[in-house]
């Protein structure tokens, strides 16, 4: 039995329970993640699943990806005080396909005007070390999945996707004078990480939504998911983040990132400005770039949207900070 058919039957078998169990418009959240206080939206056939079934589930996947140790090894490196530029260069010459890509962005034409970038070294001193930490990670993450190719769709898109997401939620961050911190970069590269594991394990829901998504355009995949599976990839990519050890707001985005709990009393407000950050973010990255899974319309909700500006901002604003990441956004996915 597949992994979608085994979470449709188990959602079948505890639907009575469960939907007893949990207050009206409240839904089960896996894995210690905030329970979903939005599903009240019409298309949405709620899962039902109890946290323990649904990892009981999910834990039968044997090959899950780790995160790459030359990640952490270089994460690790940046934040020790007592690292230089040249001990991580080091670290990242061990590893050649990283060492080529890092050289590629050091030499495209968002750092264009320098000389030649010749080594790793080098390539430090033009990006800075935070520029390559992002990198590293992304580039690394990216690798960890490389292999899971769906037919007809290019993953490469996916990161395009994923990177422009993770510079504009940073951006936004910063506007919104909330925080210009790497763990909202990362939340915003992981964001859609339930998609990959759905393209791997459960690759007839993939095909179906891509389906219905070419006949149907303006439909998004997160309410495809909705309407014809019993899961979506919030909750997917939120058991994989717990799997890896990620942050509480990092889980909380890739859990709530389409429907941030903005009126909720059960959280902090700055674990609610994580997922309402990267929720702008995503769809900003759609109106920009036309993302490919996003709504064409990327209409953006106006509750969300000052519940993290305020009003004193408007969306053409942060449109106009946001186009400034374009170039980054471009390098970066061009040496992927
Ligand atoms: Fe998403
Ligand atoms: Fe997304």
């Amino acid at each position: 039995m597949g992994l979608l058919d085994a979470i449709k039957r188990a959602k079948e078998q505890k639907k009575p329970d469960l939907a007893a169990a949990f207050p009206a418009g409240i839904q089960a959240a896996p894995h210690g993640g905030p329970p979903d206080l939005t599903a009240a939206e019409p298309l949405q056939p709620h899962t039902f699943l109890g946290v323990e079934e649904l990892n009981k589930i999910l834990d039968s996947i044997q090959d899950v990806p780790t995160l790459p140790s030359i990640a952490n090894k270089v994460i690790q490196a940046i934040n020790d005080p007592q690292s230089n530029a040249k001990a991580i260069a080091d670290i990242i010459k061990n590893d050649p396909a990283l060492t080529a890509r890092l050289l590629k962005i050091g030499n495209s034409a968002y750092y264009a005007g320098y000389s030649p970038c010749a080594s790793v070294q080098n390539a430090i001193t033009r990006m800075g070390l935070l520029q390559i930490k992002r990198l590293v990670f992304s580039i690394s993450i990216l690798d960890a999945f490389d292999k899971y190719a769906a037919s007809g769709f290019n993953i490469k898109d996916f990161w395009k996707h994923s990177i422009a997401v993770a510079y504009n939620t940073r951006t936004i961050g910063k506007v919104a004078r909330f925080r210009d911190t790497e763990d909202l970069f990362t939340a915003g590269l992981l964001h859609d990480l339930g998609i990959l594991i759905i393209i791997k394990y459960m690759p007839e829901m993939f095909d179906a939504i891509m389906k219905k998504r070419e006949e149907n355009p303006e439909i998004s995949f997160y309410h495809c998911e909705r309407a014809d599976f019993p899961i979506s990839h919030c909750e997917i990519g939120s058991w994989l983040s717990v799997r890896w050890q990620m942050s509480r707001e990092i889980q909380s985005v890739i859990f709530s990132h389409h429907q941030p709990p903005i009126n909720s009393t059960l959280f902090e407000k700055d674990v609610i400005m994580f997922s309402a950050v990267v929720y702008l973010a995503d769809k900003f990255s759609a109106r920009i770039e036309a993302g490919f899974l996003n709504d064409s319309t990327a209409d953006i909700d106006k509750d969300i949207f000052n519940f993290v500006f305020g009003e004193k901002i408007s969306e053409e604003e942060v449109l106009g900070h946001l186009l400034k990441n374009k170039s980054i956004i471009e390098a970066t996915a061009a040496s992927l």
